[in-house]
């Protein structure tokens, strides 16, 4: 069988954490590509060298030149600046757009086939630049966020209720920021819906923990952002594209008329396969779940107005 092929563009932390996943599980080859090629290539052979150990075959390389990135069947941008604490994700706008275009146009030039996940911040924003750049179909460029942010709310409903973060089903709608929506209503724990386990103001807890959670690390960390889960998310996604699994998964997707959301990249549910996106998910909303999500689209398409202005 043909080894699958995934570049991760961006040596930072997410970009070599992403690596390191998809390494270790054998899910592709991977490219890890930076502006700082040596930086890249001694990541990569430190990681190569750690397959011996942990015994996995996959063959890892890391450069500057995209040329090495050629015929990738994923392609996973994580350039960009992080942000530091008391920034939001939004102030990263004018400085990663830069970034992020240049790396989507090189990538898409090498991988015409790809499928595009972007994890670079403020996500939706980047999602609709690397469109742009790459002259790829809607299906094909996907954004990374609702994983990350329904993991971390299923951490939390997980460690409230003592039980599995396995057993704990969520998702996340809207933009990747402040405005997020956390859909406790379609939250399961072994199958029953959470309204039955957990009070309101239990879940009203873990809802706005959860739209703060890239905050709270940041907080943390003081340097930089999350990566651990941000990466792991993104390899998700592209494990479904490689094994063509249909997962059901919440991605920042081009809205066209869905859910009264036009032209923009949001955060919904869609079947993630081979092809990309292969459909976003009808799905019921009451008047206030809708009201929020459409608060959170309105934040998105101020950046992308914002973006068309420079
Ligand atoms: C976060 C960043 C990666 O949410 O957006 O941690």
């Amino acid at each position: 069988m043909k080894r699958a092929k995934v570049t991760v563009v961006g040596g930072g932390f997410v970009g070599s954490t992403a690596a390191h996943w998809i390494a270790s599980k054998e899910l592709a080859d991977v490219v890890l590509i930076d502006i700082n090629g040596d930086m890249a290539a001694g990541k990569a052979l430190d990681l190569a060298q750690s397959g011996p150990v942990e015994g996995f075959d996959a063959d890892v390389q890391g450069s500057s030149d995209y040329s090495l990135s050629a015929n990738s069947d994923v392609v996973i941008i994580t350039a960009g600046l992080p942000r530091k604490p008391g920034m939001s994700r939004d102030d990263l706008l004018l400085t990663n757009a830069k970034i992020v275009r240049e790396c989507a146009q090189n990538a898409a030039k090498h991988s015409p086939n790809a499928v595009l996940i972007i994890v670079s911040n403020p996500l939706d924003a980047m999602c609709h630049v690397a469109l742009e750049a790459s002259g790829f179909p809607k299906e094909r460029v996907i954004g990374m966020a609702g994983v990350l942010d329904g993991a971390r709310f299923r951490t939390f409903i997980a460690r409230e209720l003592d039980v599995s973060v396995e057993d704990v089903d969520a998702f996340v709608y809207g933009g990747h920021g402040d405005t997020m929506v956390p859909m406790p209503r379609y939250v399961t724990v072994g199958g029953i819906p959470l309204p039955q386990l957990l009070p309101k103001d239990k879940i009203d807890a873990l809802v706005s923990r959860t739209a703060k959670g890239g905050a709270e690390i940041v907080g943390l960390l003081k340097t930089g952002s999350a990566y651990y889960a941000p990466s792991s998310s993104a390899v998700q996604m592209a494990e479904a594209i490689i094994k063509d699994k249909k997962r059901i998964l919440p991605c920042a997707c081009y809205l066209s008329g869905e859910f009264g959301v036009k032209d923009l990249y949001v955060g919904v549910l869609a079947k993630i396969g081979s092809k990309g996106i292969e459909q976003i998910m009808p799905i019921e909303m009451n008047d206030e779940e809708k009201a929020l999500f459409l608060k959170s689209a309105s934040a998105v398409q101020e950046l992308v107005d914002v973006l068309k202005k420079n």
